[in-house]
């Protein structure tokens, strides 16, 4: 209707709203299969099944032969998929698009891994499709890495302000074909090509580890609650004494990960035991109440026993 309104036509219709039988409400990824004849859980709930037992297996959608995939799919991080959509859900999807996504990718990329693969097939010519602008990094890059592999990506927008669902997220736009379209665009220029992190500088998403740097590498810290403070806080924190005369920048330190290194410094700073003992850290009283207030609600919910424990 907007489209209309915005291109001069009317929508002075009645009904208002027309059956566009052209519209199917699928899972665009599994076909769910049933153990008995049912079209549909409910149906086969009815047939005295319980869901685990009705449900059989899952297969990859197939998509229809088409000219164009226009897609914006939904975004989703993957450690929330199984929030989300469920832990059986979250496994088939593993297992049917096993060595295409990785575990570790939005769900997102699932869409784009299918159009890549409807335009290897030559099922389709070209596609563009919103994502995450985190596709740019980590185990979503590998989607468009793939796309790379057996086709081009001709356009990009690398990072775009959108809102969704009222949030002010941060998308991009991609679309790729077989390689056909010799004209590449990235963030409105012309470049001679586009790299999977959606730059058109030198491709540092291949760039080798080097020898030297072998066990001078940690992954950073994995935290497990909300041990990060704002520089404020930190200054703050570092400013109370304590009675055991300990200072707190024993526990108080800058925070930093690559990003700070090649975008911008963040200015975070972390509290940090290291391997103190409750005992040991409560000597560091403000920083200790700080872990006490924000952290242990969290942790005391965790299922792994001992996070709870060492909170
Ligand atoms: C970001 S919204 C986009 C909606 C619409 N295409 C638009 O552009 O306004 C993503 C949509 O994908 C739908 N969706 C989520 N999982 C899906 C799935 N497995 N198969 C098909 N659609 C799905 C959601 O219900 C949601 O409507």
């Amino acid at each position: 209707m907007k489209w209309r309104r915005d291109n001069g036509f009317s929508n002075e219709r009645e009904p208002v709203l027309q059956n566009l039988e052209n519209f199917q409400n699928e899972d665009a990824l599994l076909v769910p299969h049933f153990r008995s004849k049912a079209k549909s859980l409910k149906e086969a709930q009815a047939g005295e099944h319980t869901a685990d037992d009705a449900l059989k297996f899952y297969s990859e959608r197939k998509w229809p032969e088409c000219d164009v995939i226009v897609s914006n799919p939904p975004f989703l991080g993957a450690t929330k998929i199984w929030k989300e959509l469920g832990r059986e859900y979250q496994s088939e999807l593993w297992r049917v698009y096993e060595g295409r996504v990785l575990r570790g990718a939005d769900l997102c990329c699932y869409w784009f891994e299918k159009a890549r693969d409807s335009i290897e097939h030559r099922d389709c010519r070209r596609a563009g499709l919103l994502a995450t602008q985190g596709i740019r990094g980590g185990a979503s890059r590998e989607t468009l890495r793939r796309i790379k592999e057996t086709g081009d990506i001709f356009f990009a927008i690398s990072d775009r302000e959108w809102i969704l669902d009222g949030a002010n997220v941060h998308v991009s736009m991609i679309a790729f074909d077989d390689r056909e379209q010799a004209e590449k665009w990235l963030d409105g220029n012309k470049v001679r090509k586009i790299n999977s992190n959606l730059t058109a500088a030198v491709d540092t998403t291949t760039a080798a580890r080097l020898q030297v740097h072998r066990e001078l590498c940690f992954r950073g810290v994995p935290k497990v609650g909300k041990f990060e403070l704002t520089q404020e806080e930190a200054l703050r924190l570092l400013g109370e004494p304590n009675p055991s005369l300990k200072p707190n920048s024993d526990v108080v330190r800058p925070w930093m990960n690559g990003l700070d290194v090649t975008r911008r410094p963040k200015h975070l700073w972390i509290i940090d035991f290291g391997e103190r003992d409750k005992e040991a850290a409560a000597q560091y009283a403000e920083p200790f109440e700080w872990v006490r207030l924000n952290v242990l609600p969290t942790r005391s919910k965790n299922k792994r026993g001992h996070r709870r424990d060492n909170w």
